[in-house]
């Protein structure tokens, strides 16, 4: 039977790959959610061609009515991915106040609005994963707010995991480590920025940290998350998983 995942950030970079993956390995109707119309268009039909089918869903994950206004025009959920996020520097002895409160609203809440609205579509064996990152497992100077909501993913899908366990729907969070994204580009050049190195010098630096001495593709994400989507998975409840290439070992 198709199953049909939704995913927040399925316009770009991680979120899109998962979409992509899923559409590849299993002919999934993939829900498309984000705010960008021409790369949510781009997406759906970039999955279409992999095998899958596809909807659109335009919204901003901090709008909480707008999310729950669009989850009773959905059909039945199989899961939902909560990738969409942004992130960024936030220096405890400067200006941040705003940028703050941006980050934690759209990856902290946002990932809870997505959950609150979408719940109901979702049954028995329904799956849900958040994605939090290895700054959701330790700390990075000037990055204040992001770990913060990093962290507090991680917190979140252990007590939905608890809450939701009963009604057959497995929650779980994945940390990954450096990804080859736009996300990850303004973070190397924001870094190298802020320390007087070069973007290349950063980069080397930040692979040489990596057990496996390399970033990710978020194809390989997505073959992380698509193992916690599984129905197969009965075993991981609640529990974040590290696709970070030896960077965290517990
Ligand atoms: N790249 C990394 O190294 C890395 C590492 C660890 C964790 N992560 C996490 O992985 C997730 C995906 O990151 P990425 O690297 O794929 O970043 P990306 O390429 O910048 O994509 C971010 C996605 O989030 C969506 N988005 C952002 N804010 C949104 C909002 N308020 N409402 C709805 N959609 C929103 C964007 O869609 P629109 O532009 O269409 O709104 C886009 O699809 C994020 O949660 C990020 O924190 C990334």
């Amino acid at each position: 039977m198709t199953r049909s995942i939704l995913i927040t950030g399925g316009s770009r970079g991680i979120g899109r790959a998962c979409a992509l993956h899923l559409a590849h390995v299993e002919a999934a109707h993939l829900v498309l959610l984000g705010r960008d119309i021409p790369a949510l268009t781009a997406t759906a039909a970039a999955v279409r061609e992999a095998g899958g089918t596809a909807e659109t869903l335009v919204a901003d994950v901090t709008e909480r009515t707008r999310l729950g206004e669009l989850a009773k025009g959905l059909g039945p959920l199989d899961g939902l991915v909560a990738a969409a996020g942004i992130s960024g520097m936030t220096p405890v002895d400067q200006d941040s106040d705003a940028f703050f409160d941006q980050i934690l609203a759209a990856d902290l809440t946002g990932p809870w609005n997505t959950v609150r609205a979408f719940l109901p579509r979702l049954g028995s064996g329904g799956r849900i994963v958040l994605v939090s990152s290895v700054l959701g497992r330790f700390g990075v100077p000037g990055y204040g707010a992001y770990c913060a909501a990093k962290h507090g993913l991680v917190g979140l899908a252990k007590a939905l995991a608890l809450e939701l366990i009963d009604r057959g729907i497995v929650v779980n969070a994945v940390a990954p480590g450096w990804v080859d994204t736009a996300m990850a580009q303004t973070g190397i050049r924001q870094i190298a920025a802020a320390t007087g190195q070069t973007e290349a010098q950063f980069r080397a630096r930040a692979e040489a940290a990596v057990p496996v001495k390399r970033f990710f593709q978020p194809e390989e994400i997505a073959q992380g998350i698509a193992w916690l989507l599984n129905p197969a998975n009965t075993m991981q409840v609640g529990q974040c998983l590290n696709l970070d290439g030896g960077v965290i070992q517990s």
